[in-house]
């Protein structure tokens, strides 16, 4: 037989799985680009493809793990620097590599004990896991050693956010039967793998009008509707910041969670990715929040958002606190997420040092400090500055609305008005033919029934905003209501 005549029957939750983020939008906008149109990638959070530049703190220590011969040759090169202005003068202070940079690249791979091309711990070298720890503790004020400190053994490294979330859904899930409640709208990443697992996603609403808030009775709500149709919901995913609504949980909205899941005997997955993109509000972390309760909690960071955009390293960390125990088995949820990471062999590791940057930032009044400071304020400042704009631009559009504070890297502005017999779909495919501008429509997250959405990534630089805005409220305008 031939290979065309061959047909292979396949995982029908693989072929139904649905991802909007890299769905029929971006696809058509990779179309337009190969037919020499220019678009502006927005449909997805990934700021160093709209031109952020990367913290040079990073960028400088990462290429010194990649190629140790470096660290001796930049030392000779400061020597001379130092004894030879003309040299100094010729080499200039832009490319120079601070001596404090050195000295870590050198202390990181003496700690590691390899190259970075060695494989590590299957669960990530524990001198990053317990840099992750402290980072921990000290964003949340525990005390080191006390009965809330983060525990190394207790913190896997992953590549990215996305691997931890699939350890614990691939564990959680074990049929149809299983459920796994999920904010509408919510980001693809959940509904995709649930369905994977081939699980059921069991929708909870946080009240858009009030600025995407939810209390206990929303919660309490879906429960009973997944009840009803025979389904246990096994854990409760939040996204905070959210994506593709941007909204900051406040404490009491956390505690009630906590408090929710403790009573129904489910795990909390707090997606805290956007923990830095909280722009001027507070971030509350699940982990602070939870304090002594005894409730399983299964935590996520990553290197790919906030200021650090450092998303094509793929690092993130999962944190597990109160991990329950496999029924049927005497293996705690560590252990067996441990064997899980194993299949893997590790994540990759200059995303886990990555990790390690990103909880170990340069101390005040080190050499680098100063510049690392200036580049992380100057990009959440701009990122606030271009959400501004285009909020401002929403009021020139007829019937659109945006509720909520400003948070993570996304606006989704309700769409009130569309023509009849048209979506939310034909309006960001519209927008894309008509201005290049590529987003993602409201029904990629999930809504509820009856309105329309868009997602946008408030990161293309200032100028592309500033030239597109106008003719995205004059395409709108026409658009509504032709
Ligand atoms: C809410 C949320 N979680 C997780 C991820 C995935 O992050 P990572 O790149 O760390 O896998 C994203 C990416 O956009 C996200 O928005």
């Amino acid at each position: 037989m031939s290979v065309s005549e061959l047909k292979i029957p396949v995982n029908q939750n693989i072929l139904e799985m649905e991802y909007a983020v890299r769905g029929p939008i971006p696809i058509r906008a990779a179309e337009l680009r190969k037919q020499g149109k220019q678009t502006i990638p927005c449909n997805i959070g990934n700021p160093q493809a709209l031109g952020q530049d990367p913290i040079a703190f990073y960028r400088q220590v990462l290429s010194l793990l990649e190629d140790p011969s470096r660290i001796e040759r930049e030392r000779g090169i400061n020597r001379l620097m130092s004894q030879d202005p003309e040299a100094q003068a010729a080499i200039g202070e832009a490319g120079s590599i601070s001596g404090y940079v050195l000295d870590l690249a050198e202390k990181i791979l003496s700690t590691h004990g390899a190259n970075v091309g060695a494989y590590s711990e299957s669960n990530g070298l524990f001198f990053v896991r317990e840099a992750v720890a402290n980072f921990i503790n000290e964003r949340d004020g525990f005390d080191p050693g006390g009965p809330l400190s983060a525990d190394p053994e207790r913190i896997f490294l992953t590549d990215g956010a996305s691997e931890g979330a699939r350890h614990i859904l691939q564990l959680l899930i074990t049929g149809p039967g299983d459920g796994i409640m999920v904010p509408i709208p919510q980001y693809p990443l959940y509904s995709a793998t649930i369905r994977a697992c081939d699980g059921t996603q069991v929708n909870y609403y946080p009240d858009e009008e009030t600025g995407w808030v939810f209390d206990r009775g929303i919660l309490e709500e879906s429960l009973e509707t997944a009840k009803k149709d025979g389904i246990t919901v096994k854990a409760i995913v939040v996204i905070n910041p959210g994506n593709p609504t941007g909204a900051i949980l406040d404490r009491k909205t956390i505690d009630e969670v906590i408090d929710f899941a403790g009573d129904n005997g489910i795990v909390v997955i707090a997606d805290e990715v956007y923990q830095e993109n909280v722009y001027g509000a507070e971030f509350v972390s699940f982990a602070k929040a939870l304090g002594d309760r005894d409730v399983p909690l299964v935590s996520f960071h990553s290197v790919s958002k906030g200021f650090y955009g450092e998303c094509g390293h793929r690092g993130g960390y999962m944190e597990l606190r109160n991990p329950p125990t496999a029924a049927g088995t005497d293996l705690s949820f560590r252990d067996i997420i441990f064997k899980q990471a194993s299949v893997a062999l590790c994540s990759n590791l200059v995303g886990q040092l990555m990790v390690y940057l990103m909880v170990s930032p340069p101390p005040e009044g080190s050499e680098p400090y100063a510049l690392y400071v200036q580049e992380r304020d100057a990009i959440l400042q701009e990122l606030e500055d271009k959400a501004t704009m285009l909020r401002e631009g929403f009021k020139q559009m007829d019937s659109v609305e945006c509720f909520g504070r400003t948070g993570a890297m996304y606006l989704f502005p309700r769409l009130g008005k569309l023509p009849e017999g048209t979506n939310d779909f034909d309006y960001c495919m519209a927008l894309l033919e008509e201005t290049g501008l590529t987003t993602v429509n409201g029904a990629g997250f999930g809504q509820k029934e009856g309105t329309h959405h868009l997602r946008i990534a408030f990161l293309p630089p200032k100028e592309m905003i500033e030239e597109v805005l106008p003719r995205w409220i004059q395409f709108h305008n026409e658009y509504v209501n032709r």
